[in-house]
């Protein structure tokens, strides 16, 4: 199996892609850090551990990261993901407590400490992510690639033109797109695409598995769109379409494309800007050319093999 971690700010999605990350035989979850986004980064930690124990997998080590954005203040958006950050569904507190490290300290040791490299996904402002990579510039020698769920090539959410993990900590984001690792940026332009049926959301609310009823409450909880074939709500798997990008690349198409995050105060800061033209303009004949990150940029998505995917594997039990 890929060894991965997932680094989240859990967050219905992000359970969403816990639960699909220790379920895929294909994929070895060897830690999941933790960051401030969705909600307080102590309710992230706590609202983990219970996904992780829901999914039969409480031996997976959870740590704790940052607090706040590297320089932007904290801020929540539990309008969207409920005062816990995780949909108020009323879970059962975990019983055991975080990994006695920090987030840095933790992928640090697991980075280095893999025999084969490492497949990071962060599904959350990459704050953590930049902390690492100042902290232990040579991780990158063992990490494989990171696939982060992030950033818009066209329409944002946060702002008219930000994605909210890149919006929440621009300067983090723009860290991680100059890593020098292969980067794979599964943005809204698919992250909103990826939807499952009302009638599987109700197949897994019904199921005497604990996990695999997890997953339907948590998609209940995030009604993307309505569904054309039934009354039932349909639900976005969000941020786990970023994991299933990991089990099975070929669902995605990509293109190498230059992106730049914008760091500006005003209108555009934390868009990520993708260059798709097919040649320089006058900017770069009368500027020079400016250096930029190269990333795997995903433009289009297979929808009914990821949801048929992820119904598989958290099906499994
Ligand atoms: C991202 O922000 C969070 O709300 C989701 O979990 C996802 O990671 C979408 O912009
Ligand atoms: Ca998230």
């Amino acid at each position: 199996p890929i060894p991965v971690i997932i680094d989240c700010d859990t967050g219905v999605d992000d359970a969403l892609a816990l639960l699909f990350a220790v379920r895929h035989p294909g994929l070895d979850l060897r830690a999941v850090t933790c960051v401030a986004g969705n909600t307080d980064v102590d309710g992230v930690v706590h609202n983990t551990l219970t996904v992780l124990e829901q999914a039969g997998a409480p031996d997976i080590p959870v740590a704790r990261g940052a607090a706040r954005p590297l320089i932007e203040p904290a801020r929540s958006a539990r309008h969207v993901h409920g005062v816990d950050g995780m949909g108020d569904l009323g879970l059962p507190a975990p019983r055991r407590g975080r990994a006695a490290v920090d987030a840095v300290t933790l992928l640090y040791r697991e980075i280095l400490g893999s025999p084969t490299p490492v497949t990071l996904i962060p599904t959350a402002p990459l704050t953590n992510i930049a902390l690492l990579l100042r902290t232990h510039p040579h991780v990158t020698r063992n990490i494989e690639r990171i696939v982060f769920m992030g950033g818009a090539v066209a329409t944002g959410n946060a702002t008219p033109v930000a994605e909210f993990n890149v919006w929440h900590d621009p300067e983090a984001a723009a860290v991680l797109l100059t890593a020098g690792v292969p980067i794979t940026m599964y943005g809204l332009d698919v992250f909103t695409r990826v939807v499952v049926p009302g009638a599987d959301v109700r197949r897994l609310r019904e199921s005497a598995e604990p996990g695999t009823r997890l997953a339907g409450e948590l998609l209940a909880h995030r009604p993307s769109a309505p569904d054309p074939d039934g009354d039932d709500p349909a639900g976005g798997l969000g941020d786990a379409g970023a994991v299933c990008a990991v089990a099975d690349p070929a669902g995605l198409t990509t293109r190498l494309l230059p992106v730049e995050v914008s760091l500006a105060p005003g209108p555009t800061r934390g868009q990520t800007v993708v260059d798709r033209r097919p040649r320089p303009g006058e900017s770069e004949i009368h500027g020079g050319a400016r250096e930029q990150a190269l990333v795997d940029v995903a433009l289009d998505v297979d929808v009914d093999r990821y949801v048929k995917l992820y119904l598989e594997t958290v099906e499994r039990g």
